[in-house]
Order: structure tokens, then sequence, then C-alpha cells
């Protein structure tokens, strides 16, 4: 949800600026802009659209500095127009900043502002920042007093850059939305996500909420709030900048989906031991939840999938587990006891709601631990432990590998919290054990032998496309709907195969084709499903391992998986759906990358 860049020490700040929109524009595309100063002082650019339109602008009129900052946008305050693009800046053009966020109090800011003679250029939240600097500095301050300043005036959520005057420095700071500081040789960077720098620098510096870096090209300070050093340290990640490039596939999705095996390896590594059919989780010994109740499952949209697909393999081991959509934990306000775990389930580890709900957790006494892909994430740090799910880096806004991951990371979990809440192992252990060693091989085997883009084609002028599956399937069909929607444009709804009957087979018609996923379990249930939509008239597409049996003699289509587990068969079914999904869009010639209205990291309740 916007991502923000800056750049200091390189010889030309535009090009690794450029770069680094490419690779955020995930977060946002609906416009960007770039602010560079150098011998000419402070050159801006911006445009409507994506980072490309910005990028044909600067070839046109290129611009000439050696440090700077960038934004791509995802609009909040204000319509999608050159004025509300980033960067802003004060009247003169002097100061420039760029933010990702929502600074909650910036109408009465700009009452105030606006009270002492401030001219605005955009309907932007982010504006106030700028106009703030300025007065601050016409009151005396030094340029880092100035920011300081300015940004203890906000509320809300903010991670923020600025170049002020020609002083050669970079201000950021971060509270509740993400920044991250990249170390290289002579030239530092800053941005919302590390694969913005990785072409320059693989050493990265975590920033905690309240931590103000001033940068320049000799080196950088971190401090609090109060101006007080703060220690943090640089880690090195071992992401090869091919991983944040489509490495020749059209596009990331595709790619991202057919990494998965990759992925799930790391996600396993280490992980698992098939001769005493055991999970060893290294920062989870043996004993670690004992004492442990009851689960909480919190997250959004497709990680969401992933809790309640978890939550239904933990309550069949016998440990009450509930899964909640993070942005509506509030409102419910369920019981949570000093002896709930709460899980929060978030592939960014920064959407806003899942935050939210970690903090009414803890506020409520529980624990907390977090499954997340990215390091140093808001949510690591607000949770007591975490988990990483070791996808490697997601681009795609339709999230793929990482719900795989997340999947086979919890699953992992359930087997760790079998042992240690009910005191033994589940019954058949040693079968998901081997199940889990096997899936890369497995999803390798959906994706080599795939056949989705046939049934994306054969049904591609249909009305509406539902899912539907029992008990794992169930989040699994909620997933496959989901995806389908989000990047095709076109009306996918998944339900519970046993719901069908009391209000949604209304919806069936010849043109309404129907995808059944069948994992092993509750198969008969499912299948007596088929045949009531199949005599409505809808086209059935099975998604099974049984290929030869009454499944497949019934079903229009069979999406094939490899014969697993019945747990684990939700992730290969998932797989084949994903592929559906995108040869769909694909057919349509849909933004796959960068489906409408939509962002990767939402930031925002
Ligand atoms: C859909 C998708 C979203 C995210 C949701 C939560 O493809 O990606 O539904 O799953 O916005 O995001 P995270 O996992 O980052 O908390």
């Amino acid at each position: 949800m916007c991502g923000i860049t800056a750049c200091i020490g390189t010889a030309d700040s535009v090009d690794p600026l450029m770069s680094g929109l490419r690779r955020l524009e995930y977060r946002g595309y609906d416009s960007a802009g770039i602010a560079v100063n150098g011998p000419n002082g402070l050159s801006l650019t911006k445009r409507v659209g994506e980072v490309s339109e910005l990028a044909t602008a600067v070839e046109q009129n290129p611009l000439d500095g050696t440090f700077g900052i960038g934004h791509t946008r995802w609009a909040t305050h204000g319509g999608v127009t050159n004025e509300n693009a980033h960067p802003h800046t004060d009247e003169a053009g002097r100061i420039a900043v760029v933010h990702n966020g929502i600074i909650g109090n910036f109408q009465s800011l700009r009452t105030e502002l606006e009270a002492d003679g401030h001219v605005f250029a955009s309907e932007t939240d982010t504006e106030v920042v700028p106009h703030l600097i300025e007065a601050n500095l016409r009151d005396g301050a030094t340029p880092e007093e100035a920011f300081r300043a300015a940004v203890g005036r906000l509320s809300g959520t903010y991670a923020l850059a600025a170049i002020i005057g020609d002083e050669e420095v970079i201000y950021a700071t971060r509270s509740g939305s993400p920044l991250v500081l990249g170390v290289g040789d002579g030239e530092f960077f800053l941005a919302s996500d590390v694969p913005a720098f990785i072409p320059y620098t693989d050493r990265v510096v975590y920033l905690h909420d309240g931590d103000y870096v001033v940068t320049t090209r000799e080196g950088y300070t971190i401090t609090d709030a109060a101006g007080r050093p703060v220690e943090r340290s640089v880690e090195t990640v071992d992401w090869d900048p091919e991983t944040a490039t489509k490495g020749g596939y059209e596009h990331f999705m595709y790619k991202e989906i057919h990494e998965q095996p990759g992925a799930l390896r790391r996600t396993i590594h280490g992980r698992l031991n098939p001769l005493n059919g055991g999970v060893e989780l290294e920062a989870f010994p043996p004993g670690t939840f004992a004492d442990v109740e009851q689960i909480h499952l919190v997250a959004m949209g497709t990680s969401h999938h992933a809790g309640m697909y978890a939550a239904s393999l933990m309550a069949a081991r016998g440990i009450p587990a509930f899964p909640f959509m993070a942005g509506e934990y509030a409102v419910t306000v369920p019981p949570v006891t000093p002896g709930t775990l709460v899980v929060a389930v978030s592939q960014s580890g920064e959407t806003a709601d899942t935050l939210d709900a970690v903090r009414r957790a803890r506020a409520a006494g529980a624990r907390t631990l977090a499954v997340t892909n990215v390091v140093g994430s808001s949510i690591t740090r607000e949770c007591d432990a975490e988990l990483l799910i070791r996808a490697g880096p997601e681009i795609g806004v339709a999230a793929t590998k990482t719900f795989s991951s997340q999947v086979t990371a919890l699953t992992l979990l359930t087997e760790r919290l079998a042992e240690d809440v009910t005191g033994s192992k589940s019954g058949d252990a040693h079968d998901i054990v081997d199940a889990l060693s096997r899936l890369p091989g497995d999803v390798q085997e959906v994706l080599d032998t795939a056949t989705a883009s046939a049934i994306a084609a054969e049904y591609q002028d249909s009305d509406a496309y539902f899912f539907i599956g029992r008990g794992i399937a169930h989040p699994v069909a909620l997933e496959g709907a989901l995806k389908f929607k989000e990047i095709s444009y076109e009306h996918a709804e998944g339900f519970a195969a046993s719901e069908l009957k009391h209000g949604p087979l209304a919806l069936v018609t010849p043109l309404t084709p129907v995808f059944a996923i069948f994992t092993g379990e509750e198969d008969e249930a499912t299948l007596s499903n088929v045949k009531e939509v199949q005599a409505r008239g809808a086209p059935v597409v099975a998604i099974t391992g049984d290929t030869d049996g009454e499944i497949s003699e019934f079903a229009d289509h069979v999406l094939a998986i490899p014969e697993t587990h019945p747990d684990v068969a939700g992730v290969l079914a998932n797989v084949q759906l994903q592929l559906v999904a995108y040869h769909a869009a694909k057919l349509l010639d849909r933004p796959i990358d960068k489906p409408r209205n939509l962002a990767k990291c939402v930031t925002v309740e």
C-alpha cells in the first residue's frame, strides 16, 4: 500500500530510484513520482499511471541528482491525479516528502497551516508534512529539528522520507508502516521493502517504529524520538536480485506459482524428522505450548483462508482452534484467556487489520505468534514469537506461493501443538511428515502436467464460477474463488459444499461451472453435491487424486493431483485452482500482477 524509496551516495540517483519503484510497484500503481537533488537544486517529476509512465517522462526530460526520494501510490486521500501523486513539497518546492500510511490528524493540521497562510496544492494527507517542516525552518529550526518536530505533530501511520533544501541528507522515520535501510559501500537506500534495493546491496537494517534515520553519503545514524542513539543490527539477506524480477516469465504470478516447489522446500527445511514422525521447530521445542488451551487464528484474505485451513487441522487433533477475520476480531470480541495462543498469519507482516487484532489479543493477556514471510516485519515485532514461512519475495499482488507455504508452516505448527496440547502426536503423524516431505515434488508434478489452461478456455464465457469443498477443502474453495475474482474480475464464489442446498444452489445454471475440491475426506458427501449441481445443468470440474474412481466418472473434467495425505491434498488442489485463475485472467487480458484497486500490502484498516 504505497511504496517509498530513497537513495544517497550513488553517482546518479535516478536509476536506483526508478529501479526501486519498479520493484515496489506491487504496493500500489495509481501514480508515481521522484524528486532528486543535484547541481540544479531540487527537481521533481510525477505521473498518473504505472511506473512505466513516470519512466517515459523521466526519459523525455532527464533529471539530474545525487540523492533523492521516490513513491508509487495506492490512493487513500484524494483522487488519482498528478497533484496528488508524491513527492509532495512546500510552496517554494525546496522540501520534498514521500509517505506511506495515513496521517489521521491531517485535516486539523491543514486547517492550522492554511490559517497561517500556507497554500496547498493537493488533497492528500501527506502534504501537511513539507508545510510543517517549512514552518519549523522558518521558526529557526535546523533541518533535522524541523523534520522531527513535524513528525512529532502527526498521528496515524507513516513511513516518511524527506529531503530538505540543498543539504545532502535524507531524513526518514516510521510508525506503523514498513521502512528498511539498505547499507551499501558509500551508498545508502531506504525503502518500504527490501526488493527495492536488492540489486545494489544485500545488507539491511530493519527499522523499528519510532526510529529516526539521518542518512548522508558518509553513513547513517538511527535515533529514537528523543534523539537518543539506538542500536540496530545490519543483516544480510540471501536474495538473489533475480528473485525480484520476472526471470523470463510473462507475469510475476506465474513465476511465483512455479516457484512453489522451491518455496515449500525452504518452508520444511530442517523442520521434519521422518524417522520419528516428528516436527522440529527450532524456536519451539517440545513443551513450548503445553499451557495453551485454545488457538485463535487471525488474518485477512488469503492468509485467513490459510488460518481456516489450519484451524480445521487443529480441531481434528482435539485442539480448540478458531479462525477469525482479523478485521472482525475487534467486533466479535472473542473470549481471550491467558491460555489463548493468538496466531497472526500475514504474508507481509504489515496488514493493519491483523496488527490491530494482535494488539487487542496482547492487551487481553493472550500469547501471540506471527506466521509470516517477512523477516523484521511489524507483526514479528509485535508478537511474542515468530514462525517464518520462508517462501521468498512475492511480488504478484495475488498471493500464491505464500498461501502454500503458510498452510505448510501451519501444518508443522499443528503437529507441534498436538503433541504439546493433547499430550501425544497426531495418530498419523508419520504419514503427514511423509506427505509434507513429498509435497514439493507433488506440486512440481501438478505444474508439469497442468491442463488448467484448457479448462479456463472451455469455460471462458460463463456467467459465474463456483468453488465447493468440505473440511479443509472449504477454505481451498474460498481461496480458489478469491484468486479467480481478483485477477479475472469475473464473478467467482466459494462455498462449503454442505451450504449449497441452503441458498447458493439457486444461482447454479449451465453457465456456472462448479469446481469441486476432493481431498480424500468426506468425498462421498461432496460427490452428492456434484450430482445436485449437475442435475441443474452445471458443468463440474473435479480437483482430485482419485483419477480412476467414481469422482472422475461423474465429473465433466478432472484436474488431477497426486495421491497424498488428505491434510496436505488441499495445497495441491489449490495449485490447480491458481493455474485456472491465472489462465482465465490471461484469456481476458487482465493486468494479472496488478489487479485494479488492489495492493499487495494493506496497511490501512
Ligand atoms: C489475495 C491477497 C490478500 C492478502 C491479504 C492479507 O491474493 O493476497 O487477500 O492475503 O491482504 O495480506 P497479508 O497476508 O500480507 O496479511
